[in-house]
């Protein structure tokens, strides 16, 4: 007998950029949807086109990119939202409007200070107003997991009879656990008098390390969409992760009746592209993508698995794309294997222009460093979207002085709407000595949380990744910088991060209605 195709939704664009400074630019959420396209995502949240001018923009530029997966919007249950969302989404080639409102009485009362009644007239009003703008509408109880389950049905049936095509149950605060809300589902889809007309969805956080083995207990239960984020980014503790959830379905087809559309060799790719962009490194012992999720160290299970793989792996590294990072070009290399190579990669130039700066670029980085791999094209097209994105500070100069016996010793200058600024520090090392010197034009007044090196490649001339998080006023902003020597990395990290902060702030869509 076939099996049901269990949807694959992403949410990496929306509630993945949610995590606190995991923010992208629009080149970079389109070259993570390209890649979510070519491994068979079914459906890829882009955004919340309300949040900003920036977000609308980003939502409407993958709309008109990707042409193989669905595109969607999240917009909260009310008209200006979903116009907005509408407009975004006006030329997809299959779109999709999210709209939600909170179901949980605590939701209700505190958040929303709406009764029961006045929830269910606007979600009914939003999902029949959705249609409108496309015929695929997917409605959201936010914190399903706390919401009465009599309440839950009863609105559940109003929308599907309003025309939302899929009912989705966010786990919202990570609230769940796999058996008992499980049951909640099968129960709920057998309740429903309408249910046969909508495919049901989960969406759960991973507050308590349950985000997957929630998800995967509403696949059992009937759950027929699952929404879920690379590396199982998101909001607070994440999302459930696409990998997870998809390799435990391909894994353990023995106890799963769904099938998933997508090709899993693009996995680790995708998870190095989400985590290279957002400079959330992946721990090394996470499943399926983490570093060391196939090395096998114990002498006797390297033995076993010399001798017969099966002893110790349940999957194979290769079918989840380990050992893809392929040696591809070298100082040689032509403009036209250049430009193959980077749309076997998912990157496509949209002009001539940008074509020669990248190839430039690469002809630049080959004189250094000879091997070129897949994943230093990736961090070239990382630097150029960073460097395009000329909003803000930059370096124009940089030099440094390291001998034993003095401190070391930075000069910079930093350039804003063509003012150039100077500063010269001492600290306690390099890094240090930058980042007083960078303070001392910036004067952001922000607080250094986090600062992390992360090399992209193997070998001494590979590309350092620096991540810089700073806060202020409870704002907290991921910068991030790349380059072959890693004090320049962490200067331009440094930046980019002042120039978050300085930027606008954007709406949160469960802030409010
Ligand atoms: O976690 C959640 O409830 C959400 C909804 C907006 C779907 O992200
Ligand atoms: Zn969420």
């Amino acid at each position: 007998m076939s099996k049901d195709k269990l949807v694959i939704f992403d949410t990496t664009l929306r509630d993945g950029e949610q995590s606190p400074g995991a923010s992208m630019t629009k080149d970079e959420k389109i070259r993570i949807a390209l890649m979510l396209e070519k491994m068979g995502v079914d459906v890829i949240e882009a955004g919340f086109a309300m949040a900003s001018p920036g977000d609308f923009d980003a939502v409407k530029s993958v709309a008109e990119t990707v042409k193989d997966s669905r595109i969607c919007s999240l917009s909260r249950a009310n008209r200006k939202d979903i116009e907005r969302a509408g407009e975004a989404l006006k030329y997809a080639n299959a779109s999709r409007i999210h709209t939600f409102i909170a179901t949980s009485p605590i939701h209700m009362q505190y958040k929303l200070r709406m009764t029961p009644e006045q929830v269910v007239e606007r979600a009914v009003d939003a999902v029949t107003f959705a249609q409108n703008f496309t015929d695929d509408v997917e409605f959201s109880c936010e914190d399903a997991s706390r919401t009465e389950f009599d309440f839950m049905c009863h609105i559940v049936e109003k929308v599907i009879a309003a025309g939302a095509r899929t009912i989705n149950l966010p786990d919202t605060v990570g609230y769940g656990e796999p058996y008992q809300f499980g049951k909640v589902i099968g129960k709920l889809i057998n309740n429903v008098p309408n249910a046969d007309k909508a495919v049901f969805s989960i969406h759960c956080h991973n507050d308590l390390g349950l985000a997957v083995a929630n998800s995967l207990s509403a696949v059992q239960n009937g759950a027929r969409q699952v929404e879920c984020t690379i590396n199982g980014l998101g909001e607070r503790a994440g999302n459930a992760s696409l990998e997870e959830i998809v390799m435990a379905v391909h894994t353990r087809s023995d106890v799963f009746d769904v099938t998933t559309n997508i090709n899993t060799q693009h996995i680790v790719p995708a998870s190095r592209l989400v985590s290279s962009i957002t400079g959330f490194p992946v721990q090394p012992n996470k499943a399926i993508v983490g570093a060391n999720a196939f090395a096998h160290e114990a002498g006797i299970h390297q033995d076993g698995v010399l001798k017969h793989r099966e002893t110790y792996e349940i999957m194979r590294a290769q079918d989840v794309g380990w050992g893809e990072n392929r040696l591809v070009l070298g100082k040689h290399s032509g403009r036209a294997a250049f430009v193959s190579r980077l749309e076997t990669i998912g990157h496509k130039c949209t002009s001539d222009e940008e074509l020669d700066t990248l190839f430039a670029r690469f002809k630049l980085l080959a004189d250094k460093k000879h091997e070129i791999f897949d994943d230093d094209l990736q961090a070239l097209l990382t630097i150029d979207s960073q460097e395009r994105d000329t909003e803000g500070y930059q370096l124009a100069h940089f030099q440094a002085a390291l001998a034993s016996g003095s401190d070391p010793k930075v000069a910079l200058d930093i350039s804003l709407n063509g003012e150039i600024y100077k500063a010269e520090e001492t600290g306690d090392g390099l890094v240090d000595a930058a980042f007083k010197a960078i303070e001392s034009i910036v004067k952001s007044q922000a607080e250094l949380v986090l600062y992390s090196v992360n090399s992209l490649t193997e070998g001494t001339d590979s590309f350092g990744e620096v991540t810089v998080r700073l806060k202020r006023d409870g704002r907290i902003v991921n910068g991030q910088g790349s380059d072959t020597d890693i004090i320049v990395a962490s200067v331009k990290s440094y930046l980019h991060a002042v120039n978050l902060l300085n930027q606008s702030q954007r709406a949160h869509p469960q802030e409010g209605i």
